[in-house]
């Protein structure tokens, strides 16, 4: 699994991202929708899958879901799903905080670590 740096606490400070604050990132030319929830950080796509959105440029709410900027869709940071009425949902990636800063990894999730939503549809 290859990882990549997103934030140095050295460079970045302890809490580099607000609170409930979503952020685009370039992570090896793809780009990413990095959030910070309580329990941590948690990324996304950024690319919505209703019509291409930056999901990024959008907000975050405290139910943990980024809110697209264009037509207002939501998805869960945590698992990708979209809200109920949507039926869709976008790719997770896995983010870790170590001691010395918040890494990601762009690579399948981890088998026990699956999405709902990719047992039900096979990807
Ligand atoms: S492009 Fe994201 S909700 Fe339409």
């Amino acid at each position: 699994m290859k990882w990549y740096k997103i934030y140095d606490f050295v460079m970045d400070g302890a809490e580099p991202q607000a609170l409930y604050s979503v952020r685009t990132v370039e992570v090896s030319k793809t780009l990413v929708c990095l959030g910070r929830l309580p329990d941590g950080y948690f990324a996304v796509s950024d690319k919505c899958p209703h019509a291409s959105g930056r999901l990024g440029l959008g907000e975050c709410t405290h139910e943990g879901k980024v809110v697209c900027p264009h037509h207002r869709y939501k998805y869960d940071m945590k698992t990708g799903s979209g809200n109920p009425e949507q039926g869709d949902y976008v790719e997770t990636y896995i983010v870790e905080t170590r001691n010395d800063g918040v890494w990601i990894t762009l690579d399948k999730q981890k088998e026990n670590n699956i999405p709902w939503w990719k047992s039900l549809f096979g990807k």
